[in-house]
C-alpha cells in the first residue's frame, strides 16, 4: 500500500476560493492517497489558498507562512504550496520573501498541482506557475463527489470589469465562460447523485456567454432556464452577479422560473453616483434601484444582499449619506461591508484619499447597524409562514436539532434527525430568537 499523505489546507476569502480548495483536494486525491488534517504540524503537504482583495487578508497569509517556517526546517521533505490570488499577484517574488515555499500556483493552474509537487520533489527547486491557460483548469478537474443536498458548479472564471479598486481581474484574469455542454454535464452528474440544490459560481455569473454545440453562444438566462428544466433540480442559486448585466432576459427568468431562489446577492458598493463613476462600476444609484424595482415587480418576496465599500478615496459626507439613502430605499438582509483598502497596481490606489481612518470606521459602523436592523425586519417577516427548507447540517447548539436553509438564504433551526440531511422539508417558522429563526418540521419531500 502507498503511504498516505496528510494534507493541511487553509482557505482565505471568497466562495470561489472555497470551491478551488475542494478542487485542490480532488486533484491531489486523483494521484495519491490523501488524508485531510487540521494540524499543520502533522501535515506532509501544506497548502494556503490565499486572498488579496484587501491588505489585511494578504498580510495574514505572510504571517501564517512565517509560522510554517520552523515546520519546514524540522522536516525538509514537507511541501508548502501557496495558491490563490496572493500567489497570482506575487509569483516568484513570494519565494524571495518566503524561500521555504516549494510551490506557487494561481487560481487558473491549480489542476497542475500534482505535477508541480512532483517537479519540486524531483528537482529540489521551487516551482512557480501562475499563468492563465484559459479554461484548461475545468477540463482537468475530476468530477465532484458529494453526499450533501447542495453543490457548487463554477460556470466562469475571472472578471473583465476592472473596477478601479479591485485586484481580481489581475489575479484571476479576464472573464472566460465554460462551454454550455460542460456545465450541463456537471449539473446532470450532481443531480444523479441526489443533489437537489445547485449554486452556479463565478466572479460575475451574469456575464456568462458559453459556447453552444451549434456554434452560437448562450447567455446566463438561457443557462438558468436549461438547468431549471432538469427534473432533479429543485433549487437554483448563483453568486456573484453584477448590476450592469441584470438584463431584461434575466429579470424574465425570475418571473418564469420558480426554482430560481428569491435571494439575490447584488453588490452595489456605493449609493453615490460620483463615487460609482470613480469606481468605474458602470451604473448609477437610480439604475441600480430600477433593476431592483423590476425584479420585485415579478418577485415581491425577493431578499437582497450586497457588498459595500466605505471610505473610497474622496468619499464625502454627502456621498456617504447617498449610500445610507440607497440602503434605506432598497432594504437589505445582509452585507459584506468593508473600509476601502488600497491595492497596489489598481487605479484607485493612486487617488488622493483625505478621509481619516476614524471617519471611515464611524461610517462603516453606521452602515452595518442600519443593515442589521433591516436584517431583523426581513427575518421577522417570515415568522408564521411555512417555508421549504434544505436540511444542511446538525445544529451547532443542539445535536437533536437540524439547521436548514430557506429559499431566501436564511437559516432555520428545528427538531429532526440526521437522516433528514440533504433533503427538502416543509418547516413552519415559529419564532425569531436573537438572530436565529426557529421552526417546526411539517412534511418531508
Ligand atoms: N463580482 C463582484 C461585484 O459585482 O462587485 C465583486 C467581487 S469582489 C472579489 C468582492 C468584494 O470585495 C467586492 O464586492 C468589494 O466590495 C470588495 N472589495 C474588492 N476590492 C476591495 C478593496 N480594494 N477594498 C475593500 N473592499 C474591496
Ligand atoms: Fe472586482 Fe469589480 Fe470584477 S469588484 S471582481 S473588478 S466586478
Amino acid at each position: 500500500m502507498d503511504k498516505v499523505a496528510r494534507l493541511y489546507i487553509k482557505t482565505y476569502g471568497c466562495q470561489m476560493n472555497e470551491y478551488d480548495t475542494d478542487k485542490m483536494v480532488d486533484v491531489l486525491r486523483a494521484g495519491e492517497r490523501i488524508e485531510l488534517t487540521e494540524h499543520p504540524e502533522q501535515a506532509d503537504i501544506i497548502l494556503l489558498n490565499t486572498c488579496s482583495v484587501r491588505e489585511k487578508a494578504q498580510e495574514k497569509v505572510f504571517s501564517d507562512l512565517g509560522r510554517m517556517r520552523p515546520l519546514k526546517q524540522a522536516r525538509p521533505d514537507l511541501i508548502i504550496g501557496v495558491g490563490g490570488c496572493v500567489a497570482s499577484q506575487e509569483g516568484a517574488l513570494l519565494i524571495k520573501r518566503a524561500p521555504y515555499v516549494d510551490v506557487v500556483f494561481g487560481p487558473q493552474t491549480l489542476h497542475r498541482l500534482p505535477e508541480l509537487i512532483a517537479a519540486r520533489r524531483a528537482s529540489g527547486q521551487a516551482q512557480v506557475d501562475i499563468s492563465f491557460p484559459e479554461i484548461e483548469k475545468f477540463d482537468h478537474l475530476p468530477a465532484t463527489q458529494t453526499l450533501a443536498g447542495s453543490a457548487y458548479v463554477a460556470i466562469m472564471e475571472g472578471c473583465s470589469k476592472y473596477c478601479t479598486f479591485c485586484v481580481v481581474p489581475y489575479t484571476r484574469g479576464d472573464e472566460v465562460s465554460r462551454p454550455f455542454a460542460d456545465v450541463m454535464h456537471d449539473v446532470t452528474e450532481l443531480v444523479a447523485q441526489g443533489v437537489g440544490e445547485i449554486t452556479l459560481l463565478g466572479q460575475n455569473v451574469n456575464a456568462y456567454m458559453g459556447e453552444h454545440a451549434d456554434g452560437d453562444s448562450v447567455d446566463f438566462a438561457f443557462l438558468l432556464q436549461a438547468i431549471a428544466a432538469l427534473d432533479g433540480v429543485q433549487r437554483l442559486r448563483f453568486t456573484t452577479s453584477h448590476p450592469k448585466e441584470m438584463t431584461p432576459r434575466l429579470i424574465d427568468v425570475y418571473a418564469s422560473t420558480p426554482k430560481l431562489v428569491s435571494h439575490l446577492h447584488l453588490p452595489v458598493q456605493s449609493g453615490s453616483d460620483r463615487i460609482l463613476a470613480a469606481m468605474k462600476r458602470g451604473y448609477t444609484a437610480l439604475e441600480y434601484k430600477s433593476v431592483i424595482r423590476k425584479l420585485r415587480a415579478v418577485r415581491p418576496d425577493l431578499v437582497l444582499t450586497s457588498d459595500f465599500i466605505v471610505g473610497f478615496p474622496g468619499e464625502t459626507e454627502q456621498d456617504f449619506e447617498a449610500t445610507i439613502k440607497l440602503i434605506e430605499d432598497v432594504g437589505f438582509d445582509m452585507s459584506f461591508s468593508f473600509v476601502y483598502s488600497p491595492r497596489p497596481g489598481t487605479p484607485a490606489a493612486e487617488m488622493a484619499d483625505e478621509v481619516t481612518p476614524e471617519t471611515k470606521a464611524v461610517r462603516l459602523k453606521r452602515l452595518q447597524d442600519l443593515v442589521n436592523r433591516q436584517s431583523q425586519a426581513v427575518a421577522q417577516g417570515v415568522v408564521g409562514s411555512v417555508q421549504r427548507v434544505l436540511v444542511e447540517k446538525l445544529s451547532r447548539r443542539d445535536a437533536g436539532e437540524l439547521a436548514g436553509r430557506l429559499d431566501n438564504n436564511r437559516t432555520v433551526n428545528f427538531v429532526g434527525s440526521s437522516g433528514m440531511l440533504g433533503r427538502f422539508v416543509d418547516v413552519k417558522i415559529t419564532a425569531l430568537e436573537h438572530h436565529t429563526l426557529r421552526g417546526e418540521m411539517l412534511t418531508v419531500t
